[in-house]
């Protein structure tokens, strides 16, 4: 396996331009991969969707971001949200279905709730289970990240309006 501690020579020794050839090695190479996510995913807008996809308040699907399982949903307002599939409580999935119709997501693990939103809505035995109890309020919600909708050219498929996300590290 080749060292790449990021330098542009030892980069530009992967890419033979006068070959118009790469090594295989930026496809294996674990050095490599974990710059591409800092210096091309984490700064960049990421598409996570079409927003035809959650037509209707309580429609979601599962998309990712790099390694991330994110939730796309439309939520009770008509507003188009995107958080992640995490549990705010031990991080376990709170979602294990690629797509559906929903009011809430529940964690499987304690109980807890989100809603549409991404906020955390309920949490089971809350009086007895966390003593002293924290505010709910406090730093639990399932924060979403910056996401927006855009209009792009229409594509082949017609596709007109695109949700992207971006990774805000
Ligand atoms: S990990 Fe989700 S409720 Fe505990």
């Amino acid at each position: 396996m080749i060292g790449v501690n990021g330098s542009n020579s030892s980069m530009k020794s992967l890419v033979d331009l006068a070959e118009g050839e790469i090594s295989r090695e930026i496809f294996v190479n674990k050095d490599i991969y974990e710059q591409e996510k800092e210096r091309v995913f984490a700064r960049a807008w990421l598409y996570v969707g079409h927003e035809s996809q959650v037509k209707k308040a309580g429609d979601f699907f599962l998309s990712r971001m790099g390694e991330e399982s994110v939730i796309l949903t439309r939520d009770q307002n008509g507003t188009i949200r995107v958080f992640l599939n995490s549990c705010r409580h031990r991080g376990m999935k709170v979602c294990r279905y690629d797509e559906g119709h929903t009011t809430a997501f529940y964690c499987p693990y304690h109980g807890w709730s989100y809603g549409l939103d991404g906020e955390l809505v309920a949490v089971q035995a809350y009086e007895k289970s966390y003593t002293p109890p924290f505010r709910r309020k406090d730093g639990v919600s399932s924060k979403s990240p910056r996401s927006r909708t855009c209009a792009g050219p229409s594509g082949p498929l017609g596709i007109r309006r695109r949700v992207l996300r971006r990774l805000s590290r």
